[in-house]
């Protein structure tokens, strides 16, 4: 699965003003192999450039994508894939789930920025163009999409969720175990933080004392992790 993933990041574009696929992206993908039912009906929330839900079609996952972004960068940039891929797709451009007023999903990969503004705006992921409005903990996106995710899963739907240590870990698994029955870990990984973003260790490190973030330390290193979680059937 890995290889296929690999595979289709090689010859996939990505436009200048759209996300990178990261680790996060990575991770994400596995998550939804193990836990996405064939034939599921789809949703690539956060879509980016689309390459999870490309990479899920030719995994042979899913036969049809459903997915969007509020960038307009994004949407542009997957449509091309899309047609490059020659996947069936329908894509909306739209803040979290407006797009889908009325519509149900089996899965929702949620993959919308989820990281500490602070961090956004001095990492090379997210640069001006790239919409991270998930406030100082992280959550801000992630818990509005938790709350409202009902609505738009069938009654024995998933919901998967990326988790980064660079945003409040407790008050999201709160939220999910709020919003739903069954929370589980997926995958999960540990990673240095690059090198060049330790130039804001201190305000890093005040925002650790708040709780907005953890992390710990490895050879002189900040040592994070991002963990994938998988909630099911909605309260
Ligand atoms: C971490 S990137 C992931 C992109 C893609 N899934 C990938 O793996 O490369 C987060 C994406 O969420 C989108 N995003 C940020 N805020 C959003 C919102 N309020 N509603 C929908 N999408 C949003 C960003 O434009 C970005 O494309």
């Amino acid at each position: 699965m890995s290889k296929i993933y690999d595979n289709v990041l090689e010859k996939i574009s990505n436009s200048r003003k759209v996300f990178v696929p990261n680790l996060t992206s990575k991770l994400s993908f596995l998550a939804a192999c193990e836990n996405l039912q064939k034939d599921a009906k789809f949703l690539d929330l956060g879509c980016g450039n689309g390459i999870l839900g490309i990479a899920l079609y030719k995994s042979k996952k899913i036969n049809k994508i459903f997915s969007s972004d509020v960038s307009n960068f994004a949407v542009n940039n997957a449509k091309k894939n899309y047609k490059k891929f020659k996947i069936k797709n329908e894509i909306k451009v739209g803040n979290l789930f407006e797009p889908w007023k009325g519509r149900k999903f089996d899965y929702i990969l949620n993959d919308v920025s989820a990281i500490s503004s602070l961090v956004a705006n001095r990492s090379k992921w997210f640069n001006n163009n790239i919409p991270c409005k998930a406030g100082k903990d992280g959550t801000n996106l992630t818990i509005q999409i938790l709350k409202k995710s009902k609505s738009f899963l069938n009654a024995d739907g998933k919901l998967q969720i990326p988790i980064l240590s660079l945003s409040n870990k407790k008050k999201i698994i709160y939220a999910a175990k709020k919003n739903f029955n069954k929370v589980k870990s997926s995958f999960s990984q540990k990673w240095f933080l690059p090198n060049e973003m330790m130039k804001i260790k201190k305000n890093l490190e005040s925002y650790k004392i708040k709780g907005y973030i953890n992390y710990d330390y490895k050879f002189n290193k900040i040592i994070c992790e991002t963990e994938i979680i998988i909630c099911e059937k909605p309260k």
